[in-house]
């Protein structure tokens, strides 16, 4: 077995005896490895399906947005503030429901277009929460955040290596607020290279973006249109200021 894993094993055992120790009625969070996050058979060890959610835990605990995160649900969002909001909430519902029987299929994904500060992120993040909570790793990449942090980066190979396998490889990515800010001719390969391995790997997406459907095709045709087959019976476009929710009610 490889020293690296050997000695994550190691920890794990280690740690989930203290539990165990610690209180007799200890229930582990994954009952297929028992929070080792690895599954030993015969002396070898293959990660175990948790590892993703774990890592998308993490992700979200280091940038410091747990709890915001947590807050954006389906319970306290308002789907009768107008019939978008409605049309947008149920195809999300709609989604989270599906989830299963299509994440292995090319029309996996969903994408909210449109309208500043009309819930996209809100519904986004919604929809992540549930999956999160059905023991799906649901990895958080914030566009504009990300691709600055890439290009600064972008003589460390390692890094940046490391970094666009992270979103290439995540069993779900959700992508918020696609191609805000000036896009250049470097935003876009990266975003290609992610989104163009998903495509072909049938990988599911969570997209919000500033644009409309237009636009997007209009930013570059290959990936738009990707993007728009993916999320084909998930597409959301909410049009006008009315629906601005932050000035709801002034
Ligand atoms: N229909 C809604 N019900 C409840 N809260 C909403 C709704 N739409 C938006 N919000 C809240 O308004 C703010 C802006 O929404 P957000 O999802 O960030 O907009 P967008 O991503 O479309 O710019 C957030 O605090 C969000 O929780
Ligand atoms: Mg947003
Ligand atoms: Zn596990």
């Amino acid at each position: 077995m490889n020293q690296f894993i050997k000695s994550q094993v190691e920890n794990n055992l280690k740690k989930s005896e203290e539990c165990y120790k610690a209180d007799d009625y200890k229930t582990y969070n994954c009952n297929k490895c028992r929070d080792l996050t690895f599954i030993i058979k015969e002396n070898t060890a293959t990660p175990c399906e948790c590892r993703g959610l774990i890592e998308a835990k993490n992700i979200l605990k280091n940038s410091g947005i747990s709890e915001e995160f947590r807050k954006k649900t389906f319970e306290n969002y308002n789907y009768s503030f107008d019939t978008q909001s409605l049309d947008a909430f149920y195809k999300a519902k709609t989604y989270v429901k599906n989830f299963n029987e299509i994440k292995n299929k090319r029309n996996n994904s969903i994408l909210f277009m449109g309208q500043v500060g009309s819930g996209k992120t809100h519904l986004s993040i919604a929809i992540a929460n549930n999956l999160m909570d059905g023991g799906i790793g649901v990895i958080y990449m914030p566009f504009r955040d990300i691709i600055t942090k890439i290009k600064q980066n972008i003589m460390d190979e390692e890094y940046y290596r490391k970094t666009i396998n992270r979103y290439k490889f995540a069993n779900v990515l959700l992508i918020d607020d696609l191609f805000k800010g000036s896009i250049s001719k470097s935003d876009i390969n990266i975003m290609f290279e992610i989104i163009n391995y998903r495509y072909f790997n049938n990988l599911a997406m969570i997209i919000s973006s500033e644009k409309r459907f237009e636009e997007l095709i209009d930013i570059d045709e290959a990936l738009g249109s990707r993007i728009i087959e993916m999320s084909k019976g998930y597409l959301v476009e909410l049009r006008g200021k009315k629906l601005n929710y932050r000035l709801y009610g002034l």
